[in-house]
């Protein structure tokens, strides 16, 4: 239960503290903040050199849309710095380029994602997700993550650039050390994170060179050959391009498919409401469970010129995050923030943030995430998570490592 931070000490915490993430402070001093303090100066060894906080829901959403004073191109993950050398500037693919490479880098494969051609994807979605729910036993305990949650964005993003079958586990090994280099278990250090990123990167860039010559209709050749405008990707920004789409597809939608689970179970009427009738709020509940879970609790951006928030000066070269986990509970943007509730309506959750960069993937996750929780409680009523789950140590995302579920 969140008690009134008002009439508590000042917690002292620190949002860039991998572990204060896995504390019990997170949502009280989040709420404090977003009253008291709506920026605050961050730092820890594990995440670089340091970084504005902004929390309130409204200063993220504006942020967000403001490409003019807060940029993409040296970098979005806040516990990397540009002059780390984990990051090469505008190579990460579209997260990681501005105006005026942006724009045009994006309409090439927006057409793939808008809500049309993602309509159009909704029986191969269902049928990937009948296929992951057959290869379950008929009872018994499983790991949900790994069974369940990651196999569906595995499969649907490698579908949508036609990555060869026998290529996407190493893929998926790949893509969890790069998300989880903050984690020991994950292979846990920045270093091992580059490597993955790395090879990635470059099997991404080789796909796409073959593509460049034998074209499909898949999200890769899009980028494969020349532009609109003429101009020809070259190998380094054709690996980032693929890089991005392997980790922003897969990481997040597992993400908010476990999280989803640890919800529906903890809050077992609104897994009634939603199976009451399980088209007509499908779009709610995915909405709810996505501000719920909050899959990228953060992005950042680096200050191009002076900027005043608040009465706090953050200087050009300065990095910020916006925690988007914080502007999804806050007060002043929902009534009841931390009541779960799949008839919510209006839900301006920023699980996908906003602007410009705003996630290129949002309708395929939607997608996702109700086709595989209608399927799977269609045919286990009564699955529900049994333990503790293990959470990933980032402040990026949101993580579940492993969580088992009974299924009866
Ligand atoms: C629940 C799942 C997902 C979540 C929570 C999520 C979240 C996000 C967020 C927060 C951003 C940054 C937005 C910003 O900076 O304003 C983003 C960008 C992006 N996402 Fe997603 N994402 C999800 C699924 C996907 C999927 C399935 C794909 C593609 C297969 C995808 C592809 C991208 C791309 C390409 C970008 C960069 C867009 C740009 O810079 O123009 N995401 N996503």
């Amino acid at each position: 239960m969140i008690t009134d931070p008002r009439s508590q000490p000042h917690v002292e915490a620190n949002l860039a503290d991998p572990d204060f993430w896995s504390g019990p402070d997170v949502e009280t001093y989040l709420q404090y903040l977003r009253r008291h303090e709506p920026v605050t100066w961050h730092e820890h060894p594990e995440s670089g050199r340091g970084m504005w906080s902004v929390v309130r829901h409204e200063d993220v959403r504006l942020i967000g849309k403001d490409s003019t004073r807060f940029v993409n191109r040296y970098g979005v993950r806040p516990h990397h710095d540009a002059e780390s050398g984990v990051v090469q500037p505008g190579t990460d693919g579209l997260i990681t380029q501005d105006a005026p490479e942006h724009g045009p880098s994006r309409r090439t494969v927006a057409p793939s994602f808008a809500p049309r051609a993602i309509r159009g994807l909704e029986g191969r979605v269902r049928e990937r997700a009948r296929a992951i729910i057959d290869r379950l036993p008929e009872s018994g305990t499983v790991d949900f993550v790994t069974s369940i949650a990651a196999r569906l964005p595995l499969e649907i993003t490698c579908d949508l650039m036609d990555v060869p079958e026998q290529d996407r586990d190493h893929l998926f090994d790949l893509s969890n050390l790069t998300i989880g280099d903050q984690d020991p278990a994950y292979g846990g250090t920045p270093e091992q994170g580059q490597h993955a990123a790395l090879e990635m990167r470059r099997y991404g860039a080789a796909l796409a060179l073959e593509r460049r010559r034998n074209p499909g209709d898949d999200v890769l050749s899009a980028f494969a050959v020349p532009r609109s405008d003429g101009r020809v990707l070259n190998e380094q920004e054709l690996g980032g391009m693929f890089t991005l789409m392997i980790v922003a597809g897969n990481e997040t939608t597992r993400t908010a498919i476990s999280q989803g689970m640890l919800a529906l179970t903890q809050h077992p009427g609104q897994q009634a409401t939603w199976m009451g009738d399980p088209v007509g709020l499908q779009a709610r509940a995915a909405e709810e469970i996505l501000r719920w879970g909050t899959p990228v609790r953060s992005m950042g951006r680096i200050v191009a010129q002076d900027t005043e928030l608040h009465g706090v000066t953050m200087r050009a070269g300065d990095k910020l995050t916006m925690w988007y986990c914080s502007a999804n509970r806050d007060e002043d943007a929902f009534p009841d923030p931390y009541v779960f509730d799949v008839t919510r309506d209006p839900n301006p959750s920023l699980s996908f943030g906003g602007g410009p960069h705003v996630c290129l993937g949002a309708h395929l996750a939607r997608l996702e995430i109700w086709v595989l929780f209608r399927e799977l409680f269609d045919r286990f009523p009564d699955v529900h998570v049994v333990g503790e789950p293990q959470f990933l140590r980032s402040i990026l995302v949101s993580g579940i490592k492993q969580m088992d579920v009974a299924l009866t």
